[in-house]
């Protein structure tokens, strides 16, 4: 186990909280993992995800059109609008991009040496994350 995941509860809350939620997004975008908020990646690496659900992380995510249209109206409107939350990634990721990177110096030596299993996991350390799955 990581003892020092205790210590992380101290990050800002406000990331976790968006403006408004939308029950689609919430329903479709967290059934496997928690659904990611959406300040936390940039509006062009969202609507690009979300143009290849077929083959995510190598998982079919495939999304009815409407449902899809809805997601993409609300990372257009709460998406993150700072390029330090882009990714640089061919397929984006939030555990890529400069922002996740700087405050995650710690926590990418632990999973580096294989003692955290994901970084996606977000809710192994942040208890803010806990809350909202
Ligand atoms: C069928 C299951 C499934 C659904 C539904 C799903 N995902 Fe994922 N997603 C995954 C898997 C598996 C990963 C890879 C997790 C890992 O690397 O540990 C992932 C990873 C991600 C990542 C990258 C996390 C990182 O490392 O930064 C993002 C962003 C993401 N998903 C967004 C979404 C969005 C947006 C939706 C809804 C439109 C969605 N996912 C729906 C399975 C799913
Ligand atoms: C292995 C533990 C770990 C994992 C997994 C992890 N984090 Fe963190 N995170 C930390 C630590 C440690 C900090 C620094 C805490 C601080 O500055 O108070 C941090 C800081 C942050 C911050 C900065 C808070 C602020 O003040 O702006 C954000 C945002 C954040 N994490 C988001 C995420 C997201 C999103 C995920 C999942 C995609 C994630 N983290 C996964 C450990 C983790």
């Amino acid at each position: 186990m990581i003892t020092v995941c205790g210590q992380f509860g101290a990050a800002r809350e406000n990331l976790w909280q968006s403006a408004q939620t939308n029950i689609t997004w919430q329903t479709e975008c967290g059934a496997c993992h928690m659904a990611f908020p959406p300040g936390m990646l940039a509006v062009d690496d969202w609507l690009d995800l979300l143009t290849r659900m077929d083959k995510h992380f190598g998982t079919d995510a495939t999304l009815e059109p409407k449902a899809k249209e809805e997601i993409a109206d609300y990372f257009k409107q709460y998406g993150a609008r700072s390029p330090v939350f882009g990714s640089r990634d061919e397929v984006p990721r939030i555990t890529t991009g400069d922002r996740f990177i700087g405050k995650h110096r710690g926590a990418l030596r632990l999973w580096q040496k294989g003692q955290i299993k994901s970084l996606a996991d977000c809710a192994a350390c942040h208890k803010e994350a806990a809350a909202k799955e």
